[in-house]
């Protein structure tokens, strides 16, 4: 990858779901990096739209809202100004942060929808699809769950089994339940519109696997590679649902669009409003021109798991639209961890804004910092409180606060706040002043290759230039001798933390202010960017500012027990709740009996399947259990087992399994036999 500036630019940040807090995993997957990159441009005076807002629409709303007994309007008015309010806080420079249940949006997909079926581009098909009979719903997507046919993880929904990561559609769940009863639903006939990606899969092929292939992050591009390896299918750009953008035709009433459809059109309504109440025309950031120079450069900032939304589905919809134009690129993050495990939102194993900002004021700077410093750009990363903090003491505070600060206090005490040059610079303070050059040049080239670890690395370097330039020439040893050389010392040390100012401006948008505050009136632009004369001579001043303070250890063990309270608590609470009662009459009817496991083998293709051969005492049968991650096949033979004998059969990976091995599972997912201390003989009954 070696990328050039253009021109125009118009940059996305994926629309966060209005249903929750954020915490540091997303700013560390699409908005730190898009900040950067949107800083970086500004200051060097591109035509840049920077858009983002809430993701309003589908099932992570709605079954929030079930969640907490309310309405979706009440969730996404709840989490949208609170999200808002955190980006804000933390200075990402968005142009606007929309909505996707504003008119504007609703109106501009509903168009964009019809601009593609007046086209002929959606194939309609009618087919039977899961319907929850209590609900009177039908299931697509997260309303429905069941086992993966692929891995044979619990919990795999409609349209994806987190464990192993396919792409699923609802009818290929083993035992699907709705999420809503918890229910099996029913086959129900239902028509959809149908976007044909079959039918560009070779345009994306070539687009993605040999136009972007130089462009493309590897990760990304070998995500691409391997959806197109194993075949593209048309998908349904409609859904059975009561929230979201109405499918505007009459034969499709009481139908929405699917989320993936209306999210990244909420990109361009965004850009549509921000046009609106700045004068500027939203085309000229969207759509194709006469003139190839004068197009916007489209890049998606997204974290790992949207990645075929915006370089397949997105860009499918785009090209098949006609009129627009498609990412130049999207250079996605992988995710980051926290304290060794992942992420969770449901677990409260989270770093979250809103309250990091209330815990450590006036801190953003620093968090800005570390998260920079960890992005997982090329494989998932790791956040502890131990290396914020050390980042924070050994970094921050002890070489770009230590530089700074000394070069303020020496220049007032020596000289009341007057940088000037005291005599002629030596070859010591040219090296200084040329290195300082080069750095900034890395800086600037690691930005426009997404690199931006390796840019605040050199940003780092460059403060760390000028502390060893300060420890070297030693001013407070020669300020009784040489005080000519002594000016020039800190004229050249000035001009070195006038650069940090000006790079700081990407990275540290609160600490560049204090900077600037300090030096006063000096150049901003990122074209003066490594200049030696940032600060010309005989200028003043004015009084220091401290930069940072050290984390302390109370800090930092105060964030971990917080932690590990969370866990502890998720622990107790994921004990799943007493169910509703059951009359004895239905108790009655289950069969219960001791057997023995005769035989055991794995099922090929699966994770967790095992087959067993049972001696129930009144026959031998054969049940397909989901316990091959906690047993092997060969310690099972002879082991005594609770069975349930009349549980309809079913057919699980083409094997018959008549009846269900009962197993106790902890919270953390973990099997344990369930048998008598002595067992009798086979076919005794449980009750
Ligand atoms: O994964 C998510 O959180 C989605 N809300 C991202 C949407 S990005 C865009 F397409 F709007
Ligand atoms: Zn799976």
């Amino acid at each position: 990858m070696n990328n050039t500036l253009h021109d125009k630019y118009t940059i996305t940040s994926a629309l966060p779901y209005a249903n929750g807090p954020i915490h540091i995993g997303h700013l560390a997957g699409a908005y730190i990096p898009a900040d950067l990159f949107v800083r970086f441009l500004r200051l060097n005076h591109k035509d840049v739209v920077y858009v983002c807002g809430s993701d309003e629409h589908g099932a992570a709303i709605t079954i929030k809202a079930k969640k907490e007994g309310t309405t979706p309007e009440a969730i996404i008015d709840k989490y949208h100004q609170g999200i808002k309010k955190v980006f804000e806080e933390f200075g990402i420079a968005f142009d606007i942060y929309h909505r996707t249940s504003e008119k504007i949006h609703h109106d501009l997909s509903q168009e964009f929808f019809l601009s593609l079926y007046n086209k002929g581009e959606f194939i309609e098909n009618t087919s039977k699809q899961y319907y929850d009979e209590e609900y009177h719903q039908f299931l697509a997507d997260r309303y429905i769950t069941g086992t993966c046919p692929n891995c044979g993880a619990e919990g795999a929904y409609g349209d994806q089994c987190e464990k192993c990561g396919s792409s699923l559609s609802p009818t290929e769940l083993v035992n699907p339940r709705s999420i809503l009863s918890g229910k099996t639903p029913v086959l129900k006939e239902t028509t959809h519109w149908y976007l044909p990606l079959d039918k560009y899969q070779p345009w994306l092929e070539e687009w993605l696997l040999k136009d972007k292939k130089e462009h493309l992050k590897t990760n990304v591009f070998g995500q691409c590679q391997s959806w197109l390896k194993s075949g593209l299918q048309p998908r349904s750009m409609t859904r059975d649902l009561d929230w979201g953008v109405d499918v505007p035709l009459k034969e499709a009433k009481g139908k929405k669009l699917y989320v993936w459809l209306d999210a990244p059109i909420g990109y361009i309504s965004a850009t549509k409003q921000w046009a609106l109440d700045t004068g500027k025309n939203w085309e000229d950031y969207w759509k194709k021109q006469e003139n190839k120079e004068d197009e916007s450069h489209l890049i998606h900032f997204i974290g790992k798991d949207n990645i075929v939304f915006h370089c397949i589905i997105f860009p499918t919809i785009l090209h098949a639209q006609g009129e627009y134009i498609l990412p130049d690129n999207i250079p996605a993050n992988e995710f980051l961890n926290l304290e060794g495990d992942k992420l969770s939102t449901s677990k409260n194993h989270a770093v979250w804004l809103h309250e990091y900002l209330d815990e450590f004021p006036n801190k953003q700077d620093e968090l800005r910092y570390v998260l920079t410093s960890i992005l997982p750009e090329t494989s998932d990363s790791e956040f502890t409180w131990k290396d914020y903090q050390a980042k924070v003491n050994n970094e921050l505070v002890a070489i770009l606060g230590n530089f700074v600060n000394r070069v303020m206090v020496l220049s007032h005490k020596y000289f009341d706040g007057v940088v000037e040059k005291g005599s002629d610079l030596t070859g010591e303070d040219r090296h200084a002043l040329t290195t300082a050059t080069t750095l900034v040049q890395k800086i600037s080239q690691a930005i426009l290759n997404y690199k931006f670890r390796e840019a605040l690395a050199q940003f780092m370097n460059l403060a760390r230039l000028g502390n060893k330039y300060l420890a070297d020439e030693e001013p407070w040893k020669k300020i009784k001798e040489d005080e000519g050389r002594v000016k020039t010392v800190l004229y050249v040390s000035a001009q070195l933390m006038a650069n940090l100012a000006l790079t700081s401006q990407v990275f540290l948008p609160k600490t560049a202010e204090k900077m600037f505050d300090m030096l006063g009136d000096i150049p901003r632009d990122w074209e003066d960017a490594g200049k030696d004369s940032l600060l010309p001579n005989g200028h003043i001043v004015n009084n220091p500012i401290l930069l940072f303070e050290k984390v302390t250890d109370e800090q930092v063990d105060r964030q971990l027990e917080k932690l590990a309270k969370a866990k502890e608590k998720s622990q107790e609470s994921s004990l799943p709740e007493q169910k509703p009662n059951i009359s004895f009459d239905l108790f009655q009817k289950m069969d219960i009996r001791l057997g023995t496991i005769l035989n055991a083998e794995k099922i090929a293709k699966t994770k967790k399947l095992i087959k067993l051969t049972v001696d129930t005492g009144i026959d031998q049968r054969t049940i397909v259990s989901g316990i091959a991650e906690f047993f092997k096949p060969e310690e099972l033979p002879g082991k005594k087992v609770c069975v349930l004998l009349n549980l309809e059969p079913r057919k699980i990976r083409g094997v018959e399994s008549q009846g269900m091995i009962l197993m106790a599972e902890d919270t953390q997912g973990k099997l344990q036999f369930v048998i008598p201390e002595n067992p009798l003989e086979n076919g005794s009954v449980v009750r």
